[in-house]
């Protein structure tokens, strides 16, 4: 039997690095950690999906390699490359030399990629292996990401064969703008980052933004939540919300009120047909807002 997973543990540890999860995503990566298993987190844009590996990184001592996907993302900006400009030189020094050409697949002339460097861990420092936005890249990478998230090994034509020395431990994340393949998602554990609550994005916004007063962070979490609640095209996130709180204090705002919720929403809203959905509700939102607040 495995050792139980210490989910509670793993949430203190979290918090000391900056982050804070609540019981789902804490247990989604402790148990993804022990079973040696990806885990994908998915979720709307701004949530906490890429700070979540940063903090496990950080958790775990260990060093966060990052792959940003895209659409066109191949093997050789994702996993090796070879440094044809260096091999030139080397086959043009040794014939000024009159030597023989040097090995031009030496390790020397590779260059290791995130997942290629993710293969590489030394034992005293594990890797976190952030491969980020999945969901961005083509079918043909991520059919490639299959092979590898089973075996831990990329094979190079010219090398043969690279297998992990320790297993990296790999955090996915999405925004979900299309739906990955089962079998990517057979081999991770899965867990979905909804937007926050109101109480964990206060304490997201008190640690983050500790000068804030108080009773602001809570007036913006109650306003953000409120604001994810009508149809908008863009939804605030977590990142919207600490730029609001700091944008409202630079407007030397104590609480949020009429005013100064209509001046701030640029820090918040990012659409015009957001911020006119956002004003024609102001009056609902800052009163909603005000009323939780004396409670
Ligand atoms: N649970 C959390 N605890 C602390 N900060 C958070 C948390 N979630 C998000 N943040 C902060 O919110 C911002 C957006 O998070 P990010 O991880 O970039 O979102 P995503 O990758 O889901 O788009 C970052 O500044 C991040 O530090
Ligand atoms: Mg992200």
């Amino acid at each position: 039997m495995p050792q139980p997973v210490d989910v509670d543990d793993l949430r203190e540890r979290l918090l000391d690095a900056g982050y804070v999860a609540d019981d789902g995503l804490a247990t989604a990566l402790a148990c993804a950690v022990s079973l040696e298993r990806a885990v994908l987190l998915e979720g709307d844009a701004g949530v906490g999906k890429t700070d979540a590996a940063r903090a496990l990184a950080a958790v775990h001592d260990a060093q966060l390699l990052r792959l940003q996907c895209y659409e066109g993302l191949d093997l050789a900006s994702a996993a090796y490359d070879w440094n044809y400009g260096k091999q030139l030189l080397a086959i043009r020094a040794a014939e000024a030399a009159h030597e023989r050409t040097p090995d031009l697949y030496a390790d020397d002339f590779l260059i290791r990629r995130p997942l290629l460097a993710a293969l590489g861990a030394p034992r005293e420092r594990g890797i976190v292996l952030l491969i980020d936005e999945i969901d961005r890249a083509d079918d043909e990478f991520e059919a490639f990401l299959l092979e590898f998230l089973s075996d831990f090994a990329i094979s190079i034509p010219e090398r043969g064969t690279i297998a992990a020395r320790h297993r990296p431990i790999v955090v996915l994340t999405s925004n979900r703008t299309r739906d990955l393949h089962d079998a990517l998602k057979r081999r991770c554990f899965y867990h979905w980052i909804a937007h926050p609550t109101i109480s964990r994005e206060i304490a997201i916004l008190r640690m983050r933004v500790p000068e804030a007063p108080p009773a602001l962070a809570a007036d913006v979490a109650r306003a953000a939540a409120a604001l994810r609640e009508r149809d908008l095209r863009k939804p605030p996130g977590i990142a919207e919300s600490l730029d609001w709180t700091q944008t409202l204090q630079l407007l030397g705002a104590d609480r949020l009120d009429h005013a100064s919720f209509q001046r701030s929403l640029g820090a918040v809203l990012k659409y015009p047909e957001d911020i006119e959905t956002a004003r024609a509700a102001a009056e609902a939102i800052v009163a909603a807002v005000r009323a939780d607040g004396v409670a």
